[in-house]
């Protein structure tokens, strides 16, 4: 017999949220890869799509820190993406702001945790640490290129490598 969860409830659906949090990042990144696609910024759609595969993995540390408790993670339903990305600048923003609820969340998550899942959720904060400095700067980047073309093709192209 499976044994008994070693979290409580709370713990058990901050969890769960952290987990659809995540893949509705991951829908949103390819959501927004496929715009890349359309704009021609084929160096933001390979970025994008990176970063699309990075948000399950995310989810997938979720999943493994639920089972080791003793509970099982639910698969979410994931909200369809409506946001119209016009823009390099729109999709950079959309991460962005993504980005930082997501750090505000786990900060959350984090305060109503013990401290065993605390300990595990730190690595969550940093992550969102990071990619809100990293979407950061790619927005100062895209600011300084101005309506520049070829600063701007320049720009997709090292967001591909
Ligand atoms: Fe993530």
């Amino acid at each position: 017999m499976p044994t008994k969860p070693l979290i409580s409830k709370q713990v058990e659906s901050s969890i769960n949220a952290a987990i659809a949090s995540e893949f509705y990042a991951s829908h949103l990144y390819r959501h927004i890869a496929n715009y890349m696609q359309r704009l021609g910024y084929f160096g933001a759609q390979k970025f994008f799509q990176a970063e699309a595969s990075h948000e399950v993995e995310h989810s997938q540390m979720l999943v493994g820190y639920l089972n080791d408790m003793g509970a099982v993670a639910s698969m979410p339903m994931v909200d369809a993406i409506t946001e119209d990305i016009a823009s390099l600048a729109d999709a950079l923003e959309a991460a962005y702001d993504t980005e930082v609820q997501l750090l505000k969340d786990y900060v959350k998550w984090h305060g109503g945790s013990d401290p065993v899942t605390q300990q595990f959720l730190l690595q969550f904060i940093e992550i969102q640490r990071k990619a809100v400095g990293e979407f950061g700067d790619l927005i100062s980047r895209l600011e300084r290129c101005g309506d520049d073309k070829a600063a701007l093709l320049m720009l997709d192209k090292e967001l591909g490598e």
